[in-house]
């Protein structure tokens, strides 16, 4: 693949959002059959649903503009307005969404800790709120799997099963934030659908590793989605002839999965380089997928001094953006489909000659 090989004028490590759709997938666009979907009568939505749906195990998807239209489509679709959520504390969900939680779902959260996005059980079934006027009702538990935030951990098998089961057993839904469930699934060595096994819905994004320019998918049983669409409908979200967008996802499901080990591998190499910077606090064992995020702390240097000094070598990176207080300063950096061996080996080169002492 042309975009595998190439030695990129800028290495663009600042999101796995930043890639451009492969030729297969242009072809796709230009070819696509389509039709209404609002009325549905898109095809290649249909398929597209039909497929995102069997790799999650679950009945039915519905198509919708991005991750955050997935979550939030889900959000209002499982709770009533007074309810409260139950989320990890640096969860996608409650701290990029621009607090569409509380705007549109009218929902609160009850943020709980974690280790790398692994909530203990114990302490959801806790945080569940006992029947009593004074308190909210508890209308849903989210899981993000990989975490974002956590430095694209993967949350185990074992620990999303035993969160499942509490909802279950509590009947309160379960919604997992999936953006990037197929480097979860593929950093575990399961499968998607065995890791969201029992989940009420599951969300997963086309336009990060898989590399799409546009689109996420929601997924759950065939009465959710129902229910689901008219929500989509609400926030403006039904789309028309859409097989023009649906088409590069279906490529992506066919042709994009199998190689997103190849950008844990280059994650891996990054790591391992940066962990020996002076300045850098990083543990490599701690990268399991696509995502780095390391503590920088140096005398003489800050981070927007690192990111400008990355920058004059052709090599973008991003600070990541503080949301607990008194947080250390941190960068994150994450590798993607448009990102080579070179490129990568162009990046360890450039963070060596900008933090050598
Ligand atoms: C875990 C997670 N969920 C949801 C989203 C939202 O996706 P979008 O940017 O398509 O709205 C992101 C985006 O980075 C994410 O990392």
């Amino acid at each position: 693949m042309a975009q595998q090989t190439r030695p990129s004028a800028l290495v663009d490590l600042r999101s796995d959002t930043v890639t451009k759709p492969t030729p297969e997938m242009r072809d796709a666009m230009r070819d696509a059959e389509v039709g209404d979907d609002v009325m549905g009568e898109d095809p290649t939505v249909q398929q597209l649903e039909a497929m995102a749906a069997e790799r999650m195990g679950m009945e039915a998807g519905l198509f919708v503009a991005s991750g955050t239209m997935a979550n939030q489509v889900c959000v209002c679709t499982h709770t009533r307005r007074g309810q409260e959520m139950i989320i990890e504390e640096n969860a996608h969900i409650l701290h990029f969404e621009a607090g569409t939680i509380a705007a549109f779902a009218g929902v609160q959260p009850k943020p709980l800790p974690s280790v790398r996005g692994a909530m203990d059980p114990a302490d959801v079934e806790a945080a569940i709120r006992p029947d009593n006027e004074h308190f909210p009702r508890t209308g849903l538990i989210t899981v993000e799997n990989t975490h974002n935030m956590e430095g694209g951990a993967a949350v185990p098998k074992e620990n999303m099963a035993a969160v499942i089961d509490v909802g279950r057993r509590r009947g309160i839904p379960v919604h997992i934030d999936g953006a990037r469930i197929f480097n979860a699934a593929i950093a575990l060595g399961v499968s998607p659908g065995e890791l969201v096994a029992g989940a009420s819905s599951v969300a997963f994004c086309f336009s990060k590793g898989l590399g799409c320019p546009i689109g996420s998918v929601i997924t759950g049983s065939r009465e959710f989605i129902a229910e689901a669409r008219r929500v989509r409908k609400m926030f403006g979200g039904g789309m028309r002839q859409a097989g023009v967008i649906a088409a590069p996802a279906i490529v992506a499901l066919e042709s994009m999965v199998d190689r997103l080990g190849q950008d844990h591998e280059h994650a891996r190499i990054l790591a391992d380089a940066l962990a020996e910077l002076p300045g850098v606090t990083l543990d490599p064992a701690d990268v399991q997928t696509n995502i780095i995020i390391f503590e920088f702390e140096r005398d003489d240097m800050d981070a927007q001094q690192l990111v400008a000094g990355m920058r004059e070598r052709g090599v973008l990176i991003n600070p990541r953006p503080r949301i607990q207080p008194r947080e250390a300063e941190r960068i994150r950096v994450v590798t993607h489909s448009d990102v080579s061996r070179e490129d990568i080996d162009h990046a360890v080169a450039a963070f060596r000659a900008v933090l050598a002492l």
